[in-house]
């Protein structure tokens, strides 16, 4: 179950987050929980969460542990201040920054060397999905990022499969969509990497969910989890579902 905070919220109300958060989700058995705040904040949230059952991920890194590269932060920095996941290629990066599927997979790579777990993003565009794409487009992007990882960091990645027509719009996939999106990326990972690995793979789904809809989504035997942004900046609504 895992909360991504995007360009939202500073030190003091990331802190203040935890107070709540916290007690609301412990003891909690079965469930991974992961909060990803912004870079800056990231100190905070590891000191607030540690001795707790949540753990915190980045939402981007760059794939070179260091050099001249202004603005970045590598996979090693993140590791080292007790970050345990990072968010890889999500739609707005795809989007706005240029990343590519190119750029996921060096990303993917560089996490898994520091020792952090990467939740690699997915997912079509609305027009993707009106003109009948969206396979060719979820295909494409496996392919690209994900297929080229040698099994054994294939074993330790998560997937998010974040439909972008879904995300922040209040339109959630139904789950029936979001079960056969998950069902084609299983299959593409049983093609490459074979039955079990695709089987022990681990797909979340992300895209307007809510405390309202986490139960039906998660009653879907494809869906492993969940990604959650505007719902994830309020510790009632996240604990809420997690405890779906
Ligand atoms: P949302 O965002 O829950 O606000 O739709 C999901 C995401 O972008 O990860």
């Amino acid at each position: 179950m895992a909360g991504n905070w995007k360009m939202y919220k500073n030190a003091e109300e990331t802190s203040a987050f935890f107070e709540k958060f916290n007690p609301a989700v412990k003891g909690t058995a079965g469930r991974e929980i992961v909060i990803c705040p912004p870079f800056v904040n990231l100190p905070a949230a590891v000191a607030a969460t540690r001795g707790s059952n949540v753990e915190i991920g980045g939402q981007n890194l760059y794939w070179e542990k260091e050099g001249a590269f202004t603005g970045e932060v590598s996979a090693p920095m993140l590791a080292a201040i007790g970050v345990r996941w990072v968010i890889i290629a999500h739609s707005e990066r795809r989007q706005f920054f240029h990343e590519t599927d190119e750029t996921a997979n060096k990303k993917i790579v560089a996490a898994l060397a520091a020792g952090l777990k990467p939740i690699v993003c997915v997912g079509e565009m609305l027009a993707d999905r009106e003109g009948g794409n969206t396979e060719t487009v979820l295909e494409r992007q496996f392919k690209g990022g994900i297929a080229p990882l040698p099994a054994d960091q294939f074993a330790r990645i998560v997937v998010a499969y974040e439909p972008v027509w879904a995300i922040g719009t209040g339109k959630t996939a139904t789950p029936q969509i979001a079960a056969e999106a998950h069902a084609f990326i299983r299959d593409q990972a049983r093609s490459r990497f074979g039955h079990d690995a695709a089987q022990a793979l681990r797909i979340l789904y992300g895209g307007s969910v809510k405390p309202e809809n986490a139960k039906e989504l998660m009653a879907q035997e494809e869906i492993d989890g969940v990604l959650v942004g505007g719902a994830s900046l309020k510790p009632d609504s996240f604990a809420s579902i997690v405890n779906y």
